[in-house]
């Protein structure tokens, strides 16, 4: 009898870790320092994105108005879950709102996607969800149908470059079909490829705007060997070539396109500045940069520090405003790396001088705080204290760094740009 319950007992046991095994959650748990969704990822890229919708969602008028949101290459919905997880930019007086917006405040969100893959696992996740939708659409083609028998979007948005896979005849058709659907005071926000990126300087001087791309930076380094490398043809954009486009776009559509931003998004941590396939110097800034951002890792002083020597043979071939602005953030980013080493090694004569001789008015005040957060270590009761408070700091100040330039000059890895429709 006892027998035969331990039989049992341990059989049911085994089952729930054998099951828990095969689905995936015994692997090892490193996600954060590589892959899709790395931590660059998520608090650099998603945050730069999110802050940059803010506003408008924040703003909507009238106030708590239902969202109508179409998602253009919306892959299986990251597009969703970016927009309803944005926090407010006033957390007085919200404490009980994480978000500005809601899944229930969507009236409706339709994603289009080339890839039955894709739209079969957007609507697996979102199949409790009456007001989530996703149709096969293949955007060279502009709208499809189905999209141009609704009523006007009030954001029509597309994230981490699902346009970039359109050359430029292609995009301004699905513009001009999105400028004449949407409605007066509608938004487009979406990301392409920046043209003048550090992760790949061989582009700079090329005519042409359609360039191979890959995306082998999801398999390891040692799995990259150029041969099994797949390749497509995607397109690099320069503000001026995508100003272009729109305004021609836009007068084709008989409305005006008033671009509210543009901006660089990853500039020294764009997927390929570690890979170095388009450069010829893999630099390991983005695994570096998620590594501080993981409450577990320390930064590698050594490996964050940026070298551009490199790019001086490609310096002819970049506009002057966008070599500047390469310059420029290295010289800031390397400045927090360097405060960082002296405080690392207790040098603190090198991190008096730092702060008393920075002549860059901006950032004083971040060095100032991370040092302020260094002599206060014995404040925050956690286990490494470089790891869990200097790190994700640091990080936060590199990426604030690169969200201050105001004006996007195609130097990241994206350009996100945002146009108001004006009817
Ligand atoms: C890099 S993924 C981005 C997915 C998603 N927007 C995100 O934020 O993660 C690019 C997406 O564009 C889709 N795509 C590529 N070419 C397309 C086309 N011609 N029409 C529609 N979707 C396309 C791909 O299937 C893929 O899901």
């Amino acid at each position: 009898m006892k027998g035969e319950i331990m039989k049992k007992w341990k059989t049911g046991r085994t089952e729930f870790y054998e099951s828990a095994v095969s689905m995936g959650f015994y692997g090892r748990d490193d996600a954060g320092l590589t892959g899709k969704k790395d931590n660059v990822r998520k608090f650099w890229e998603d945050v730069f994105i999110k802050l940059v919708c803010r506003p408008f969602i924040e703003n909507r008028v009238p106030a708590n108005k239902k969202l109508r949101i179409l998602d253009l290459g919306s892959g299986s919905g990251e597009g969703f879950e970016l927009l309803t997880h944005i926090p407010p930019s006033n957390p007085q007086g919200n404490t009980n709102k994480d978000f500005i917006l809601r899944a229930s405040e969507i009236d409706k969100y339709v994603g289009l996607d080339i890839s039955p893959s894709m739209i079969g696992q957007g609507r697996a996740n979102y199949r409790d969800m009456g007001n989530v939708s996703f149709e096969y659409a293949n955007l060279e083609e502009g709208l499809p149908a189905v999209v141009m028998k609704e009523k006007p979007f009030d954001i029509y948005f597309s994230s981490y470059g699902s346009l970039s896979h359109l050359n430029e005849d292609s995009l301004s058709h699905l513009m001009q079909m999105i400028f004449r659907h949407a409605a007066k005071g509608s938004l487009l926000i979406f990301d392409v490829h920046g043209k003048f990126s550090p992760s790949w300087p061989k582009y700079w001087n090329e005519k042409s705007i359609m360039l191979p791309y890959t995306m082998a930076y999801l398999l390891p380094g040692d799995k990259r060997n150029e041969e099994k490398i797949e390749w497509f043809n995607i397109s690099y954009w320069s503000p001026e070539g995508l100003r272009e486009v729109i305004s021609r776009t836009a007068g084709n559509a008989g409305v005006n396109a008033n671009i509210l931003y543009m901006l660089d998004r990853s500039i020294f941590t764009g997927r390929h500045i570690d890979t170095g396939l388009l450069s010829r110097k893999p630099l390991p800034l983005r695994y570096q940069v998620s590594r501080l951002l993981d409450h577990g890792y320390r930064g590698e002083v050594e490996h964050l520090k940026i070298d551009l020597n490199h790019l001086e043979e490609f310096r002819d071939h970049i506009p002057l405003p966008a070599w500047e602005r390469l310059n420029d953030y290295q010289k800031k980013w390397n400045k927090i790396i360097y405060l960082l080493e002296a405080l690392m090694n207790s040098e603190d004569t090198k991190v008096k001088n730092f702060i008393e001789n920075t002549d860059i008015e901006l950032m004083s005040d971040d060095l100032k705080f991370i040092t302020w957060l260094y002599r206060n270590a014995d404040r925050f009761p956690v286990v490494d204290f470089w790891a869990s408070i200097i790190g994700p700091q640091i990080a936060v100040i590199l990426r604030n760094i690169e969200m201050s330039y105001s004006e996007g000059l195609g130097c990241g890895h994206g350009l996100i740009c945002a146009i108001e429709v004006v009817k």
